[in-house]
This record gives C-alpha cells, sequence and structure tokens, in this order.
C-alpha cells in the first residue's frame, strides 16, 4: 500500500480538513490580520499549512511539531510569497520582464528559490502571471506586462527557476501560478474589482500564460480573488475544473486566496461559509487560506449533501502527493538544514546588480546626455527617492529587511570616482511640503549636472495600490519644475530617473528634461546598478514591457490592439481617435534607448510560402552606428491583414538579442514556430488560415519603426471565404 493511501485510510475527516487549511503566522503580514496561534492545530493535526513563517529555526520547531507531536506525523507545506527575491531582492516582475531574457528569468528564480528553501520554506505564491494593460492597477508591479507571448516565456522560465529539475531537493520550491484568471482587468483599474471580458480576450490573452506554467510543470496554482462575469474565480468550476484540469491538464494543487473563500459571502454567491466552502471544494479549490472555511464549514457542508467525501478525499490527496513530491515525508528537515556560504551570498548580490542594471528603461537620452560625460565633477542628485534604501526595494520584499539596499546616492557615492555629489530631498515621496524645494533648486548653482530621483513610494504599488491619477505624488512636480528651471539657468543637463511599480504618467516631466530613465524598483543593488549605466560601465537595454499612456484617458492601452472600421485619419473627423491627445503612447511596447544607436536592413523570411506546420526561419541585419557598444533585443511581430476574425494590428511572436561594438554589424537569426502562425477562429478552435501574412521586425511595437516582409501561407487549412 502506498504511504499516501495508507494515511488516507486512517485520517480521520478533522485531519483531512487539516490537510486541506492554510493558515498564516505572523512573520510577515499580506493580508487583513484573522488568525490566531496555530501550534495546537498543527499538533493535534487539524493544521497542515502554513504561510508566512521564515526562518530554519521557526520552520523546525513547527516542523518538528507536526512531525512528532501529531497522530500522524504529516510534515507541513510552509510557503511565502517570494515575487522579487527572498532576502536578496531582485527587479520587480514587471521591471524584470523587460529584459526580455529567459535565462536570466530562470537565474533569478532559482536563486530566490536556493535562499527560501534554505530559510525553510517549500512554496512560494509565484509566479505572478497577471497581464495589465492598465497602469491604475497596481499589481501591474507584480506581473510581465501587457502581452501574453511575453506573460508565456516568462510563465515557464519563472516555473522552471523555483521548480528546479527536481521538485524533492533542497533547494527546490513548489510554484504557485497565479491568479487564476484575467485579475489584470479588473474594472477602471480599481484593485478586486470585478472583471468581464469575452471568451476570446480570456483565451488569447490569460489562459496562455498559465498553459505555459502548467506545461512546465507548476506544483500549484491560485485562483484570483475576482470574480469573471458574476462568478467569483474561487468558486468557478468550469475554469478551474473544465478548463484549468481537463484541459490544460493541470493534476496539481489549487491554493485559494488569502481569505477568498470566505470571500464568496461577500461576492453574493454564498449564503453562509459551509455555502462557500462547498462551492469553492466543487469547484476544484484544494487549500482553503485563510477563511476557515474547510475546517468549519465542510462539516456541515457535508451534512447538508452539499459537498462529499469523494471531493474531499480527492483534494487531501492531492495535498499529500504535493507534499511527497517535495520530499517533506523522506526528510522534512531537508529545507533549512544547510546555511548558505558568503560565496553564494555575494554572487547573489552580483546577480542583483547586472539585473537590475539591465532592467532599466532609458527613454530619453538628448544629445548623448548619457552616459555622463567625464568633465562632470559635481553632481546635484535631488528628490525624495536619491537616498530611500528602502524603498528600493519594491512592493513585495519576502524576507528582505529595510536595510542592506543601497540608494542612489550611496550607489554614486561608491561608483562615480571623483565626482562631488551634492544631495537634496526637496520634498517626500508624499505630503504637502514645499519648504525644501528652494534648498534643493539652490543645489543647481554648484553642480555641472543635475539627477532628479523622483516616483512612487514602494507601497504605492503591488496588491490594494490602485491610483487614479498615477502621476508622481506630493509635491513631486513642483520640484522638478522648480529645480529644471534652476538648472536651465545654469545650463546645466538635468537627468530623471523615475521609481515606480507602473507607468507613471510623466510626458511633462519628459519633454523637460534631457535624460529620462524609468527605473521602477530595483531590488537590493539598485544605486550600484544605477551607477554602472550612469558611469557609462553599462548600456541600457531594458526594454518597456508595458506602454507608457500619455493620459490616464488613453487606458486600457496596449499595442496589440484590433483594427477600427474607421482607422485614425487627421483629415477626416469620423475616425478614431481622440480630440485633445494623440492615440498611440508617450512609450510604445518594447521601446528602449542605450548607448548604442542601430539600425536595421535585410530582413529575411524563409520560405516564403510556407504550409501548416512549417516554421518561418527570419533574420535581419542589425548595425550599430553609435560611438558605444550596446545590447539591442529585436523584436518579431506577426499581422494577418485578412483573417476570418479579426486580428490585432500587430502581434508578439519572438525576440531575438545582439551585442554589437561601434561600427560592427551582425545578423539576428529568429524561428517563428509553425504554430504561431494558427491563431483561435470564429468557434475559438485553432485555425491555419491560408493567404498573406506580414512578418514585422524592429526595435519596438511602433509600426513605422518595423522592417516587414510577406508570406504566403498555403493549405491544408480552410482558406478564409466570407460565408
Ligand atoms: C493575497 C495576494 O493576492 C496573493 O497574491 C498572495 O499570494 C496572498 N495574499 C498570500 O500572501
Amino acid at each position: 500500500m502506498s504511504r499516501i493511501d495508507d494515511l488516507m485510510g486512517r485520517m480521520t475527516l478533522a485531519e483531512k480538513l487539516g490537510q486541506l487549511t492554510m493558515t498564516a503566522a505572523g512573520y510577515t503580514v499580506t493580508g487583513p490580520v484573522i488568525a490566531g496561534d496555530s501550534t495546537d492545530s498543527i499538533r493535534d493535526g487539524t493544521l497542515g499549512n502554513l504561510l508566512n513563517l521564515v526562518g530554519p529555526g521557526p520552520v523546525g520547531e513547527m516542523q518538528r511539531i507536526a512531525v512528532e507531536q501529531s497522530r500522524l506525523g504529516i510534515p507541513l507545506l510552509i510557503g511565502l510569497d517570494i515575487i522579487h527575491g527572498h532576502r536578496t531582492l531582485f527587479p520587480i516582475p514587471l521591471a524584470e520582464a523587460g529584459l526580455f531574457d529567459p535565462q536570466t528569468w530562470e537565474r533569478t528564480a532559482r536563486e530566490a528559490a536556493r535562499e527560501a528553501a534554505a530559510d525553510g520554506l517549500a512554496m512560494t505564491f509565484a509566479p505572478m502571471l497577471d497581464l495589465s494593460r492598465d497602469p491604475r492597477w497596481g499589481r501591474t508591479a507584480e506581473g510581465p506586462g501587457e502581452d501574453p507571448w511575453l506573460c508565456v516565456q516568462m510563465a515557464g522560465a519563472k516555473v522552471r527557476g523555483f521548480q528546479g529539475a527536481d521538485l524533492s531537493r533542497a533547494d527546490a520550491l513548489a510554484g504557485v501560478a497565479k491568479h487564476f484568471c484575467a485579475y489584470g482587468e479588473v474594472t477602471a483599474g480599481r484593485e478586486y474589482a470585478a472583471v468581464d471580458i469575452s471568451e476570446r480576450r480570456l483565451r488569447e490573452c490569460h489562459l496562455p500564460g498559465f498553459a505555459a506554467a502548467v506545461q512546465a510543470g507548476v506544483a500549484a496554482v491560485m485562483p484570483a480573488f475576482t470574480d469573471l462575469a458574476g462568478i467569483p474565480m474561487t468558486a468557478h468550476r468550469a475554469l478551474l475544473r473544465d478548463t484549468l484540469r481537463d484541459e490544460l491538464g493541470f493534476g496539481g494543487v489549487i491554493v485559494s486566496d488569502y481569505n477568498a473563500i470566505a470571500e464568496l459571502l461577500r461576492h453574493g454567491v454564498a449564503a453562509d461559509l459551509p455555502d462557500a466552502a462547498a462551492l469553492a471544494l466543487a469547484a476544484g479549490v484544494d487549500i482553503d487560506m485563510m477563511s476557515e472555511a474547510y475546517r468549519r464549514g465542510l462539516p456541515v457542508a457535508l451534512e447538508r449533501g452539499t459537498a462529499t467525501m469523494a471531493r474531499i478525499d480527492e483534494a487531501v490527496r492531492r495535498v499529500l502527493r504535493l507534499k511527497e513530491a517535495l520530499g517533506l515525508f523522506d526528510d522534512p528537515y531537508r529545507r533549512g538544514s544547510q546555511a548558505e556560504s558568503s560565496g553564494v551570498l555575494a554572487e547573489r548580490r552580483a546577480l542583483a546588480r547586472s539585473v537590475a542594471a539591465r532592467a532599466v528603461v532609458l527613454l530619453r537620452n538628448e544629445r548623448e546626455t548619457l552616459p555622463l560625460a567625464p568633465g562632470i565633477r559635481r553632481l546635484a542628485l535631488i528628490g525624495p527617492l536619491a537616498d530611500a534604501p528602502g524603498e528600493m526595494r519594491g512592493p513585495w520584499w519576502a524576507a528582505g529587511v529595510a536595510e542592506g539596499h543601497v540608494s542612489v546616492l550611496a550607489g554614486l557615492r561608491d561608483g562615480l570616482p571623483g565626482v562631488t555629489i551634492l544631495h537634496a530631498e526637496g520634498t517626500p515621496i508624499d505630503g504637502p511640503q514645499l519648504d525644501g524645494i528652494a534648498p534643493a533648486a539652490a543645489l543647481c548653482a554648484q553642480a555641472d549636472a543635475v539627477i532628479l530621483c523622483l516616483g512612487e513610494a514602494a507601497v504605492m504599488s503591488g496588491e490594494a495600490a490602485s491610483r487614479t491619477d498615477p502621476d508622481l505624488p506630493g509635491q513631486q512636480r513642483a520640484l522638478a519644475l522648480a529645480v529644471i528651471a534652476a538648472a536651465r539657468a545654469q545650463r546645466l543637463p538635468v537627468i530623471a530617473i523615475v521609481f515606480s511599480g507602473r507607468p507613471l504618467l510623466v510626458s511633462w516631466l519628459a519633454e523637460r528634461v534631457d535624460a529620462l530613465l524609468a527605473a521602477w524598483f530595483l531590488g537590493a543593488e539598485a544605486g550600484n546598478a544605477l551607477a554602472d549605466l550612469l558611469s557609462g560601465r553599462i548600456s541600457p537595454s531594458g526594454r518597456t514591457p508595458i506602454s507608457w499612456p500619455r493620459s490616464m484617458g488613453q487606458v486600457p492601452l496596449h499595442y496589440a490592439q484590433r483594427p477600427t472600421g474607421r482607422p485614425a485619419d487627421s483629415g477626416d473627423k469620423f475616425t478614431s481617435k481622440y480630440l485633445d491627445s494623440p492615440n498611440d503612447p508617450l512609450y510604445p511596447f518594447g521601446f528602449g534607448l542605450g548607448y548604442g544607436r542601430f539600425r536595421y536592413s535585410g530582413l529575411r523570411v524563409t520560405p516564403d510560402t510556407a504550409g501548416a506546420g512549417t516554421p518561418l526561419h527570419v533574420s535581419v541585419e542589425v548595425h550599430n552606428e553609435g560611438s558605444r557598444g550596446a545590447e539591442e533585443t529585436v523584436f518579431l511581430f506577426l499581422h494577418d491583414p485578412v483573417a476570418s476574425v479579426s486580428r490585432p494590428l500587430l502581434e508578439l511572436k519572438g525576440t531575438g538579442k545582439i551585442h554589437l561594438e561601434p561600427g560592427a554589424t551582425g545578423t539576428v537569426h529568429m524561428t517563428l514556430p509553425a504554430a504561431e502562425l494558427c491563431f483561435l477562429g470564429p468557434d475559438l478552435q485553432p485555425v491555419f488560415e491560408p493567404g498573406e501574412i506580414e512578418i514585422l521586425v524592429g526595435p519596438c511595437a511602433d509600426r513605422g519603426h518595423l522592417l516587414a516582409r510577406r508570406v504566403r501561407l498555403e493549405g491544408p487549412g480552410a482558406p478564409h471565404a466570407p460565408s
């Protein structure tokens, strides 16, 4: 008899429900504080899983109670949100997405997993795979940006990184793909608000990332807090059972979000806790995080006949299988048993520094203001984010403490030898104080160049951090305008570094400064990474994974829009446009400058006639016309001009990278897999339609900068004919 069969035969109902329950310990607060002390429940076998407990000591202590003092000795599963690093913080996921580099995504996840596992953890509630096309939504910071193809690449890489090749290894974590599904579509960007989108949008944009995570073997999935067209995801039988389990083939654990089962009452689909528990169980949710709905509600639901023992057993088996796969039965203390060496920690910091430098997006660089000219000896470093080490962490700092993060001030003092840094905060991140502005502006009189460090506080993005007007908060605009005016009077170059968990509304700033950097939140090594970029030791190579709107009125804004029957035409009133704004974003998806300057030519696509099942080989010549070596990211888009379903104006299908020294030319080769030539037809089934398609290649999702070639697709699919 297998270990799991044996346990199943011996467990009481209360013990089974304990395996379906996850309760927070007090280490860190990631939701409303609900639970009390769980020790007694662990001892009596009625609590099988914990979140928010960290460190070999506390984890080992709780594990010992479960394994040595509970009747059946079933080990605990302990998880934490490790969204962009555990103790060593990496750039936020949105920033990392802009690397367009699966190897690095995998590596940072691997390092985070090693570090977290050394702290006793076995599960992380990541990766977060929610597309966002609305910067009002604070959780934009946690995800991959606006594009489904990018999300798919990141999903696979992150799952491989967290879980490693073998889940039972002492340095592997179970990943949790979240939040299933379409959470990023909350109404008007307001956190936790209702979602109502088409099945096509769901299938084209939001499911592919989860399908990729499932394919990569993700151990668990977390349903979103939100509903979809009136059915909360925590109770969405069709999406959780039919789509996720049956269609995508997911056999792992579904863990609810924090208190989400109890919240079914407020959603208005359950009358009481037993009702909520029955709905979630029927939908396929295995673990109840923080609702107490399964422990308290399922016994009543069983009596009422709204839940069955078979469903409970099914869920318990899945949880036990995951514990077994994690190696917890064989050695519950394997994680957290060995401290990491100082060498490993130093290498991880070095990785954090290089990833941070690569994640920064250079949005503007007039007259090659950056890198800083050698003649600059005195820098005025102004703004509330200049000396804010704690803010560099970003919105999810897991076990990262406030200390030990390198501020811009510290990074520049260390990393720009021979340059004197004059520093003033000017104004707090938020709040009405204006009195620091004049002294800050006065620093310009003593400086050769000015760097403004502006942006949001870390807690202004992430969960429960929606903003209707994501401009610079507080008096930062007043500060920036005063400093820019003072700098102009001295003819000083002005560089603005903007920290944020989302695109900010900065067109007013962009048009006034010489250089603009989107630094997102860069993590532990933020200041050092920025020094590497400003000094020119590294050329910026981040590309924005999300469009930057000119104003909130353009939102939701993304590059892969469908055509309209009346495309914008400035000479024709009755076309699709605004009276008071251009349609295009301030910065398009994929945009980012470097210290090189690249010219594209010679786009080749072979074969020029392709059947279903034929991959396309795409190559393009890239020439660095600039005076510095740099890395270029090349984007490969597809457009299908005539199809049975109107196709987006551009769809990302691949990327390539090349590093070129000044004056050098190189060829970038990319492959478009045959499956990418199919799309979801009128019945939402994949279809290959003969006819002409366009392949477009270039530096970002701006048609004006793309080279294009046509390719003919031929049978056996049915050519599109009007019926
Ligand atoms: C709520 C968040 O939505 C989710 O992403 C997170 O994993 C849980 N809290 C646990 O902290």
